[in-house]
């Protein structure tokens, strides 16, 4: 019993998440996702991957594929991830998450998936190719997790639904073919899933939408300055203490997240307090602040993603590690799913 307890204590939890190759990587995808896979590494078996299969549900020219699959790879080094503790592998790499993903279709029904509000909302921007990788893309994102039986996976919020459904694809299958598939959860470290908003306050920030309005960790820093300077503000508050518009509280929230806490107090304390009848504070200070902190804090980033992109054998040396790592846990649950189906004639 004792010697149990201990194996367990040894045995790291499984992580796992991935990230499209489908175009720059942002301030979202670092505070929403990149951010934990950082601390985790230390702390779990990690898998982080490139999610090319899952790009050509809604980017079929493959013509930049390649180059945005290494820069994936680079940024996410250069945000911190250590591929000699981690295993960071392209999907492609690892065939065996195809096989589980055609076992996991049969757990998933029409009905559900087509009310998924991911799905819905590419129906609506690319309603001439509702192709059925499209429909199926939470079955695909399911046999990612749970081909490492993951129980981890740090994501941001907008990727909550297709954890559930993860969990509803291992429940069935567990439920017709025997406990296998333990069931995967959505992390951040401090609770609350992430999503940073882009800066017209308008929807998130995201890698191929509203590109003025987000910020890319390959911007240099006039880009974030331009873009910083140019977020939505308005005259400023009219009385101490006043309600704060979404717009404004978001560009505080990012200063939150670069910025040192005495700024953060100070631009606060500014917004609630006047001085003889006239707000104090001045939107543009707090853009030029911002700015400054923001270009700093992706500056090293943008620096060591775009040298570690100058040596692309390197990034491939990387990449076959990660596969070679990634293959042998997925070939151990493959072999318990298919014995598990009954898909072991020898
Ligand atoms: P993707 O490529 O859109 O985004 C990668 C990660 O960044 C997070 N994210 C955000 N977080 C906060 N605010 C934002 N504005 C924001 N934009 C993006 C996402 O939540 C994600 O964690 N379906 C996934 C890729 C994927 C995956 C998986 C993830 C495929 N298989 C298995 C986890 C596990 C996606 O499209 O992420």
């Amino acid at each position: 019993m004792k010697k149990r307890l201990i194996f367990a204590a040894m045995v790291k939890e499984v992580v796992l998440s991935g990230i499209r190759p489908t175009g720059f990587l942002h301030l979202g995808n670092y505070f929403g996702a990149m951010r934990n896979y950082v601390r985790m590494q230390d702390e779990f078996n990690c898998y982080f991957f490139v999610a090319n299969w899952h790009s050509l549900t809604t980017h079929p020219d493959t013509k930049e594929l390649q180059a945005n699959v290494l820069r994936v790879i680079a940024e996410n080094i250069a945000c911190g991830l250590d591929p000699e503790k981690v295993a960071l592998y392209v999907q492609s790499d690892v065939p065996q998450i195809a096989e589980l993903y055609l076992y996991l279709n049969m757990m998933a029904y029409k009905g559900e998936l087509e009310k998924t509000v991911t799905f819905k909302e590419k129906v609506r921007l690319q309603p001439e190719n509702v192709n059925a990788g499209l429909l199926t893309y939470p079955v695909l994102q399911a046999a990612d997790i749970l081909i490492h039986r993951a129980v981890k996976v740090p994501v941001g919020k907008d990727q909550e639904q297709h954890l559930e459904m993860a969990r509803n694809y291992a429940e069935r299958f567990n439920h017709r073919y025997g406990e296998i598939l333990p069931l995967p959860y959505a992390f951040n470290y401090g609770g609350e899933l992430v999503k940073i908003m882009s800066l017209d306050g308008e929807g998130k920030m995201s890698k191929s939408e509203n590109q003025m309005n987000t910020l890319y960790l390959a911007d240099d820093d006039d880009v974030i300055r331009k873009k910083i300077m140019k977020a939505k503000t308005d005259g400023g508050p009219l009385t101490p203490n006043a309600p704060m518009p979404a717009y404004i509280e978001n560009l505080f929230t990012l200063m939150g997240l670069v910025s040192s806490t005495d700024t953060v107090e100070k631009f606060r304390s500014d917004y609630n307090n006047s001085s003889e009848g006239n707000c104090i504070i001045r939107y543009g200070d707090l853009k030029k602040q911002l700015a400054e902190d923001m270009a700093a804090f992706i500056k090293p980033i943008r620096e060591k993603a775009t040298d570690l992109q100058k040596d692309t054998a390197t990034l491939q040396k990387i990449m076959k590690m990660g596969a070679e790592k990634a293959g042998e846990s997925a070939s151990k649950t493959l072999t318990l799913v298919r014995s598990a189906i009954g898909m072991n004639y020898y």
